[in-house]
């Protein structure tokens, strides 16, 4: 556009068209006889470099300035004196209320309204920012009215280029996202596989074990001339080894459980009483059991079960982690106002990248026939499937210790 610019367009040569026009042809009828009014309007937009039009009469016709003439394209200079309706025929739905409204004495303020326009002989959508005034005769009766009109299509077409850039790259980023989620899942899936295979042949070993153990047990047993104390070591080392079948089938059998926990409500520090007898037993000689149960704590609801399979799984590991023996301690309390219990040993500890990988279903650093590493994998599912957490504290020679906040 060329509004203000010198030239056949310019501000100058359109007041001399203006000047020169022969407006008794038009609804305007001649300049001598115009109303002060109208004089003053067309003096005031000629001085203007806003593109700027006056409508007048009930024909609405068209006097406008060098600014306006750029809007127009090859529209003028035929518009001059012409009715608005003649002049921009397909705007007449949109603009027609909106004159009617100035004319009943509204002044009105529009941004970046969208027109189609046909100014270079074929439709184009435009956006204008413009107003619209009442221009009033020397009785105050509304005769016509002033548009000041700034065409913003530029700035409006960038932010939208702007706009669908980002747009574009929020989806492309959603799409990047979605990808590595797909990949994480897959290697996820293979290896979860390489899991269950190392599993399966882990336990296919363990439990070989366990056969040639009991095996040999048996033939021992049936064998002549052995004494008590003998026959007793021999019994109970098939005993011990049917205990690791069992530890092994119960952990598979909480990881493998598919139905939702049965939760009730009860007193953490009664349960793990009820528990401690049986834990002393299974610990043997060299473990000294302590126990801290705080009373009056808030009743826990989670399923007893699985709670019970949650304490014997980090009891077994701090046994297995204190071989020559030690103390271990079993504590109940609050925890920031919820009920917790603290399993913690004297024994071996962990290093850092032990700690990394500690709740993984198979991890596990025991040889072959001592762990699944499914123990902790079992704790973490249920303490978190109920809404706890699971704090570790340890260190290498330092013990480990366990709390389960509820
Ligand atoms: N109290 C502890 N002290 C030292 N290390 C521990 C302790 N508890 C767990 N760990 C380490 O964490 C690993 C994983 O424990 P988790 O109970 O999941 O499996 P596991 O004891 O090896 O096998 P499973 O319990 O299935 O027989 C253990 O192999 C061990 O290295
Ligand atoms: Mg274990």
């Amino acid at each position: 556009m060329d509004h203000g610019m010198p030239g056949p367009q310019g501000p100058a040569a359109l007041a001399r068209l203006v000047a020169e026009t022969d407006w008794a042809a038009t609804p305007l009828g001649p300049q001598l006889h115009w109303p002060l009014a109208l004089r003053l309007a067309v003096d005031l937009i000629l001085a203007s470099r806003f593109p700027m039009l006056v409508m007048w009469g009930e024909e609405r016709a068209m006097v406008y300035n060098a600014g306006y003439a750029a809007i127009l394209g090859a529209r003028h200079p035929a518009a001059l004196g012409r009715p608005v309706d003649e002049v921009w025929p397909e705007l007449r739905g949109q603009l027609g209320p909106l004159i009617s409204r100035t004319y009943a004495g509204e002044a009105l303020w529009f941004e970046d309204l969208e027109m189609e326009v046909a100014r270079n002989g074929h439709p184009e959508r435009a956006w204008f920012t413009f107003s619209y005034s009442p221009l009033r005769d020397a009785l105050g009766v509304v005769r016509g009215l002033l548009n000041t009109v700034v065409e913003t299509t530029d700035r409006v077409l960038a932010q939208r280029a702007l706009a669908e850039r980002e747009a574009e790259l929020e989806r492309r980023v959603q799409e990047r996202t979605a990808e590595l989620m797909r990949a994480e899942q897959a290697l996820r899936h293979s290896e979860k596989l390489q899991a269950m295979g190392q599993l399966t042949g882990s336990l296919a070993h363990d439990f070989g074990n366990v056969l040639q153990v009991v095996d040999s047990g048996m033939h021992l047993l049936s064998a002549e001339g052995l004494t008590p104390e003998e026959r007793q070591q021999v019994t109970e080392g098939v005993g011990a080894s049917l205990d690791n079948a069992r530890r092994m089938i119960r952990q598979l059998l909480a990881f493998a459980r598919q139905q939702p926990l049965e939760p009730v409500a009860f007193d953490l520090s009664a349960r793990i009483g009820g528990m401690t007898e049986l834990l002393r037993h299974s610990l043997g000689r060299g473990i000294r059991l302590e126990t801290a149960l705080a009373e009056g704590l808030p009743a826990v609801t989670l399923d007893p079960a699985q709670l019970e399979t949650a304490i014997l799984n980090l009891v077994m590991n701090a046994r297995d982690a204190m071989p020559q023996g030690g103390r271990l301690r079993l504590a109940t309390g609050l925890a920031g106002g919820r009920p917790c219990l603290t399993v913690a040993d004297d024994g071996e500890g962990m290093p850092p990248e032990v700690m990394a990988r500690l709740f993984e279903p198979f991890f596990t650093t025991k040889p072959a026939g001592k762990g699944t590493g499914l123990g902790l994998a079992q704790v973490h599912g249920f303490v978190t499937q109920s809404g706890g957490d699971v704090r570790v504290d340890s260190a290498p020679g330092q013990g480990t210790s366990f709390t389960l906040v509820f």
